[in-house]
């Protein structure tokens, strides 16, 4: 007789439409029922839309028929919304002093750094009146969905994201919004995207230390905080503002990374501080967190970002990176 054991696994191999991930990675499973040789399989509808349930159905009907001893297989959908399926590990929010120092492409570089160790990631682009994380990743196109939420868009590695410009009639419209109206959209980017079992959530902050990044924190339950800055003495100003935001928060610091570090001479092993001396050390110091990254302005690095290849990264310096991401978010 077929057991509950035997459906999870067979479950395990149906894709959901759009999001790529399976029924069980979406956490979408809600029942099963054996009775005799009837089945009944219930499954939440949150953020699924009339054809992806009839799809669902029909894979799950035709996967789970061949099971031993079963004749008749029925799919159910419960009603619920995607945060009472979200399952969601640790949700880590990238924070910057203030914009243009590589906040989005550090939230970049840390969502692929643990989709590389085979973990399950998300972004949130929280960053409303500047998104940048669809062109990072080349992304565009419009979420799917039902009226009860939203599902996020796939990079090419698998990373599940969503972003404000998925939604606006244009890529290039700009938001214009208020504060409060950014921050609800914000929340419901996390209460109203089906997710699924996640083990990290990366939020790209808003920049600064304003209105939007404190409600981000105050509605999100961000495990912790990762700081991008340059070498700038302007940066370390602006970074204590943001440091000690998190930590009237109670949001510990789990490290810092500086961006545009150095400048490599091509062929050569020397290098150029363009934005003057290093003040990672510093900065780690006086936080208290460690150090994830020094990253190098890249002019590879660049123009993968503006070709939407930020996956294809590769270097001694990430390859590090990576290391102390996985080391000290785990
Ligand atoms: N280390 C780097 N090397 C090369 N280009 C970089 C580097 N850091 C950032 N950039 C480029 O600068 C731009 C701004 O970075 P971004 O991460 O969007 O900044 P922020 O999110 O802080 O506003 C990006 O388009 C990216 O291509
Ligand atoms: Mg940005």
């Amino acid at each position: 007789m077929a057991t509950k054991e035997q459906v999870e696994q067979m479950l395990e191999q149906v894709m959901v439409p759009v999001v790529t991930r399976s029924v069980m990675d979406m956490n979408l499973l809600r029942g099963v029922e054996i009775k005799d040789s009837n089945m009944k399989i219930s499954l939440s509808n949150a953020a699924l839309s009339d054809d992806v349930r009839d799809q669902l159905r029909n894979e799950i009907q035709d996967k789970l028929r061949g099971l031993d001893g079963i004749g008749m297989v029925g799919v159910d959908f419960e009603e619920s919304k995607p945060v009472d399926v979200n399952q969601i590990g640790k949700v880590i929010a990238v924070m910057s002093g203030k914009g243009g120092v590589g906040k989005s492409l550090v939230s970049g570089l840390v969502a692929v750094a643990l989709a590389r160790q085979g973990k399950s990631v998300g972004i949130l682009d929280a960053d409303v009146t500047g998104p940048s994380i669809p062109k990072m990743f080349g992304i565009s196109g419009r979420p799917a969905g039902s009226e009860s939420g939203l599902m996020p868009l796939p990079t090419k590695s698998g990373i599940e994201t969503i972003s404000i410009n998925y939604l606006l009639p244009n890529e290039d419209d700009c938001v214009i919004w208020r504060g409060p109206i950014i921050s609800k959209s914000i929340q419901q980017f996390w209460e109203d995207v089906l997710w699924g079992k996640l083990d990290y959530l990366i939020v790209d902050m808003p920049p600064g230390t304003a209105d939007v990044p404190l409600t981000v924190m105050q509605s999100l339950p961000v495990a912790g905080v990762i700081i991008a800055f340059t070498p700038q003495d302007l940066t370390a100003m602006v970074v204590r503002k943001a440091v000690k935001m998190a930590q009237q928060m109670n949001i510990p610091i789990l490290g810092v990374v500086e961006n545009m570090s150095y400048f490599k001479i091509p062929d050569s092993d020397k290098r150029i501080e363009i934005f003057g001396p290093s003040k990672a050390g510093e900065m780690a110091k006086h936080i208290g967190s460690p150090i994830l990254g020094k990253i190098p302005l890249d002019p590879e690095l660049a123009s993968l970002c503006d070709k939407g290849e930020i996956e294809k990264y590769d270097s001694d310096v990430f390859k590090e990176m990576q290391d102390a991401v996985i080391r000290i978010l785990a």
